[in-house]
């Protein structure tokens, strides 16, 4: 008979991941509607395609979960929209929800590791993830700031996601 190999505390914390990739997974959904309202397709194809990445790594989660014999609990997850009035607001979002689940791994990956090597090996994959997550919306960001008297940069910023978009 198939045995549940981590705790429950563990259960819960990769539910909690699970959550967070959801709703980046709705995120990017939702700053996508707002991109193509504004008028910025480049951006809208961009948080598109980081969408779909995030389905994927749910998906990587549900398929662990799978090898250690847990079903977990899905979330009901909700956006509010209404707070992204441009380009740079779309990209602070992004910027602080990808960090906020930098440090979430972080944490997870201190107080799992040892108990549980094949969750540190499993969890590379997601802190290397969001570091260049982070890493690309904190460049975005220098942009905006080095460029801030650029009367273009909002399309210039456009241009750029629409060549990184898949
Ligand atoms: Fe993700």
């Amino acid at each position: 008979m198939k045995r549940i190999l981590i705790n429950d505390g563990c259960i819960k914390k990769f539910e909690t991941a699970i959550e967070f990739e959801l709703s980046h997974f709705y995120m990017y959904k939702s700053l996508a509607n707002k991109m193509q309202e504004l008028g910025y397709f480049g951006a809208k194809d961009y948080y598109l395609t980081e969408s779909a990445e995030e389905e994927t790594h749910y998906q990587k989660h549900i398929d662990f979960l799978n090898d250690v014999g847990v079903l977990p609990k899905l979330p009901s997850i909700t956006v509010d929209s209404n707070v992204i009035q441009s380009l740079k607001d779309s990209v602070i979002i992004a910027y602080e929800n990808e960090l906020d689940l930098l440090k979430y791994y972080r944490d997870m990956y201190r107080e799992e590791a040892m108990e549980y090597p094949e969750i540190a090996s499993y969890l590379n994959f997601f802190l290397d993830t969001q570091r260049e997550a982070v890493g690309f919306y904190g460049d975005i960001l220098s942009m905006f700031d080095i460029e801030a008297s650029n009367p273009n940069i909002n399309m210039v910023i456009d241009h750029k996601f629409k060549k990184l978009a898949k």
